[in-house]
């Protein structure tokens, strides 16, 4: 942002319904909603409210945990750019930096990958919760039900101002969503589950989760173990997204971070979010051939269809993440074949982005766009796609809910409304 922008200052505004003036501080380019509340036109009235349905232009809160630069396409997570990241911090590293606010050092970097590898397990009694569900039951959905019902194992976790109790319930949940993630892949599968191994990196032990059979020990393949830890950090955060601000609302009445985390998980499902990347592969297969992509093309500009996978709130150039994500495609598929849905995917992005009403919308590929089609040549059904997702959002989601809880001026969310209802009535008839 340039200089101009962050300038603080004072906004002169004057009510045309009184004729009063006011001056309403600027601070770090904006302006204090609650200093629109002086604005009144009779001593009774609430004062003026700032109506922003989704938060298009609303500030929630401070943070220091990750900065977007949509105009540039600029996402750093503490500073540091996320194409360094991506290529030189592995997930958990990156996990400690949004947590800790500082990357760890060898030492601390070692402690905390054990620590984590050492929380992986869960209770015995959530095999049975998982075994509740029907053969079908979408992998998200089950992992939304047990994030949730992790907080019933760990009842300290409501002691939410106890520092030491809430470091224990970040370790756990970091450590135990792969595991949940490949228990409800297995369940799908009518596999066995397969246990967590501590001598396996982050990534690596969640691929022996996921297909390890019946050999003594599983060996992960390096090149896919990489690209899925690079893949998790990609999806680590991205400051105050849909599930994000999920976790921070839910997390403001104090709730346990296990309830507030199956909260931003089920945000997280909704295609217009993290279920993107699922749409993305059902999207690509429907249209199945490079030769039906104009059709498409002219159906999306119809207003027919979206084109999941396009488009951000934030990003109105392009997404880091996606620049990154199609590198790693390519090294992936040195292993597992060239998927062919990249070449549908690649005429999609070719024709889009030389399309008008593409340009004009700022219309780019996200990072759901590619991600799906990486996942899916590594095995991943596209059932999975949202709860690879979820895994590598977890860290991000604690950092911003642990943020948060300590920042002096946040306190329970509870926004307020423009009533456009009923004014006062009765009931027809006697008064009983
Ligand atoms: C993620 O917030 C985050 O940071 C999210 C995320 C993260 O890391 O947490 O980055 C992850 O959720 C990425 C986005 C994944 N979702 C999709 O790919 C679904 C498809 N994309 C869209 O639905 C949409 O682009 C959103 C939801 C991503 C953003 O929506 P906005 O900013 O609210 O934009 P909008 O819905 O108001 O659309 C503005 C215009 C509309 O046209 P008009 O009605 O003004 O004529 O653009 C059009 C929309 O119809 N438009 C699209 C489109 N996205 C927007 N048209 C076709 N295809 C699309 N994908």
């Amino acid at each position: 942002m340039t200089e101009q922008i962050n300038q603080d200052g004072v906004l002169h505004v004057t009510d045309s319904r009184t004729g009063r003036s006011y001056d309403l501080p600027i601070r770090d380019g904006a302006i204090r909603a609650l200093d629109l509340r002086q604005i009144k036109v009779s001593g009774e009235d609430f004062g003026l409210l700032s109506y922003d349905p989704a938060f298009l232009n609303t500030a929630s809160c401070k943070s220091s945990i990750t900065f977007i630069d949509g105009e540039r396409g600029i996402l750093r997570y503490r500073g540091y750019p996320i194409e360094e990241l991506a290529r030189r911090a592995s997930f958990l590293d990156v996990a400690y930096l949004l947590l800790h606010g500082e990357l760890p050092g060898k030492e601390e970097s070692q402690a905390w990958a054990s620590e984590i590898a050492h929380h992986t397990y869960v209770h015995e009694n959530v095999k049975k919760f998982i075994d509740g569900f029907h053969h079908d039951a979408h992998p998200m959905g089950i992992l939304v039900s047990t994030v949730a019902a992790l907080s019933t194992f760990y009842p300290e976790a409501k002691n939410v101002s106890d520092a030491a109790r809430q470091r224990e319930q970040v370790i756990r949940l970091i450590a135990k969503m792969p595991t949940l993630a490949a228990f409800a892949y297995r369940h799908a599968m009518g596999l066995p589950y397969a246990y967590p191994d501590a001598e396996l990196s982050y990534a690596g032990n969640f691929l022996n989760m996921m297909w390890k059979m019946t050999e003594p020990r599983y060996q992960p393949d390096p090149v896919l173990e990489h690209a899925l830890d690079v893949l998790l950090t990609l999806h680590a955060d991205h400051e105050q997204n849909c599930s994000t601000s999920a976790m921070r609302v839910v997390g403001s009445s104090q709730v346990d971070p296990y309830s507030a985390a199956a909260a931003a998980a089920a945000a997280l499902y909704g295609p217009l979010h993290g279920g993107a990347n699922e749409q993305v592969l059902r999207m690509l297969s429907q249209i199945g051939s490079v030769e039906n992509v104009p059709a498409y093309i002219e159906r999306v500009k119809r207003g027919e269809l979206r084109m999941m996978g396009f488009g951000h709130r934030v990003y109105k150039n392009f997404d880091p993440r996606a620049t990154i994500i199609k590198e790693v495609a390519d090294e992936v598929f040195q292993v597992t074949g060239r998927n062919p849905m990249l070449d549908v995917a690649l005429e999609l992005e070719r024709v889009a982005l030389a399309d008008d009403y593409f340009i004009s919308h700022k219309l780019y590929p996200n990072v759901d766009f590619y991600s799906g089609i990486i996942y899916q040549a590594m095995g991943f059904p596209v059932t999975m796609f949202p709860v690879l997702f979820a895994i590598g959002r977890m860290p991000g989601w604690l950092a911003q809910w642990q943020e948060g809880s300590a920042d002096p001026e946040q306190k329970i969310s509870r926004p307020r409304q423009i009533y456009v209802g009923q004014g006062l009535r009765h009931l027809d008839g006697p008064s009983s």
